[in-house]
């Protein structure tokens, strides 16, 4: 096999700024909120303050002039992509594109290496223990989804099993489980959401008896809601249940580690943690993974065909049928470096920080007028603000926001099951990543203020 090209990326930079009492403090009490929640994107190593106007520097888009700055609060739905990864698509399809795992030339052998680089970066991201048989490269966290719930679930689960899922459930963790019902017949049990957007978690056991499997989001996608790992693991492994876990909203944000959270496979997407869109990834314990039939046929994912039948790959390309995403896994990759150079740590106690200060900004510009959805304690939420402007539609809301150039998301944001549970049509939802400051939030809550003028409530 020849050698991986050698990259020259700008960008990557630990944009890092020495550690303060402040953040220290909000990573250590972070690290205590996770007595309730251990092993969730937290560790006893005190966290350094990111380099917000450095890091903004290296995302070109935020240069963009929308009449006034381009402000960015809509990462949930996808995040912005730094020069680090753009460059490393850019070099790579220069350099050294050819299809991978087929041609026997130097640039095919080049392609496939940078190709199985960003599968070991992607793996050790999470922890993974054998990054080469468990990271699966998808299109996005749905497909990583739908290939967990119909490869697994077909193979093991029977009319009338039941599985647990969650009203909180973004519907690509609900969609592929109703199509399976219909299709097998499984029982799906749901655990509640409170009023205080937490689940209600008094019933676990009881839910949990006799389930064959179950399926949750880390954190939600609308409320922000930090999901309690621990307890519904232990009520899954309890009851000889299978764990899979969505990480799309978490793995972005938080150090994750697939073994510490002690789950069975886990899905999550390139493009929300400053990758590129069109990749995604599903990680599963090599064994999991091993006594699952094939997702999708074609090229790559055989060993041999006959007429007559035809012998699986090895993991993990038996689930990688036809031409993979290779540029975007090698964007996924840089992705990688990028966030492990700022460090997960501090990437969860610089959102920790904002999303403090945003909750006590917005509380104080704007009172009882704006409802902000989900756990009003932020060191149980990620960086979503889910909200609602009194008397103002989440549409019209947005479009004000954007007259002064900031984005936000309006709408059901892909859970419609929550919003009923909830009582709404829609909400704006802002959501906040490394490169948002509090300037961000500032301009957020002074747009609010011509909103509310604008539609004549203050
Ligand atoms: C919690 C959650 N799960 C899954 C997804 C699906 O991600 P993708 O659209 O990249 O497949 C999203 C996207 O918003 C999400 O927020």
């Amino acid at each position: 096999m020849g050698r991986p090209a050698t990259l020259r990326i700008r960008g990557v930079r630990p944009h890092l700024a020495p550690y303060t009492e402040n953040v220290s403090a909000a990573s250590d009490t972070l690290a205590e909120s996770a007595g309730r929640q251990p092993s969730v994107g937290t560790s006893r190593r005190p966290a350094r303050r990111l380099e917000v106007a450095a890091i903004k520097s290296d995302f070109p888009v935020l240069d963009r002039q929308e009449g006034d700055d381009l402000v960015f609060l809509d990462s949930a739905a996808s995040s912005q992509k730094p020069i680090a990864v753009i460059e490393a698509m850019d070099h790579y399809y220069r350099t050294s594109h050819a299809n991978v795992h087929r041609g026997v030339y130097r640039l095919a052998e080049q392609a496939t290496n940078l190709y199985e680089a960003a599968r070991s970066k992607v793996g050790r991201f999470v922890g993974a223990s054998d990054p080469s048989r468990e990271i699966v490269f998808t299109k996005n966290a749905t497909e990583a989804l739908n290939l967990a719930v119909r490869s697994w679930g077909r193979a093991n689960l029977r009319q009338g099993d039941a599985v647990l899922l969650t009203e909180i459930e973004h519907h690509a963790n609900l969609v592929p489980w109703l199509m399976l019902a219909e299709e097998i017949g499984v029982e799906l049990r749901y655990l509640r959401v409170m009023s205080d957007g937490e689940l209600d978690l008094s019933q676990l056991e009881q839910k949990m008896t006799g389930a064959r499997v179950v399926s949750f989001t880390l954190c939600s996608n609308v409320l922000g809601t930090l999901v309690p790992v621990e307890p519904i693991v232990s009520a899954a492994r309890a009851a000889g249940a299978t764990v899979i876990a969505d990480g799309a909203q978490f793995v972005p944000h938080m150090r994750t580690n697939v073994r510490e959270l002690g789950i069975d496979m886990l899905a999550f997407t390139g493009h929300k943690m400053l990758g590129p869109t069109g990749v995604g990834v599903l990680w599963g314990k090599a064994e999991v993974l091993e006594s699952m039939p094939p997702f999708l046929g074609g090229g790559e994912m055989i060993s041999d065909v006959r007429l007559d039948g035809f012998t699986p790959a090895e993991l993990p390309l038996k689930f990688e049928a036809g031409t993979p995403p290779i540029a975007e896994a090698i964007g996924l990759g840089a992705a990688v470096d990028y966030l492990d150079g700022l460090g997960m740590e501090a990437v969860r106690a610089h959102e920790l920080q904002l999303v403090e200060y945003a909750m006590r900004r917005l509380a104080e510009d704007h009172g009882d007028r704006l409802k902000i959805h989900g756990p009003q304690d932020p060191e149980r939420r990620g960086g979503v603000l889910s909200m609602e402007l009194e008397g103002v539609h989440a549409h019209d809301l947005s479009q004000v926001l954007d007259s002064r150039g900031v984005c936000i998301r309006a709408g059901h944001h892909c859970a419609k099951p929550l919003m009923r549970c909830l009582r709404v049509g829609a909400t704006a939802r802002a959501s906040l990543y490394v490169y948002n400051d509090e300037s961000d939030v500032d301009a957020l809550s002074a747009a609010l203020s011509e909103a509310s003028a604008f539609f004549g409530l203050r």
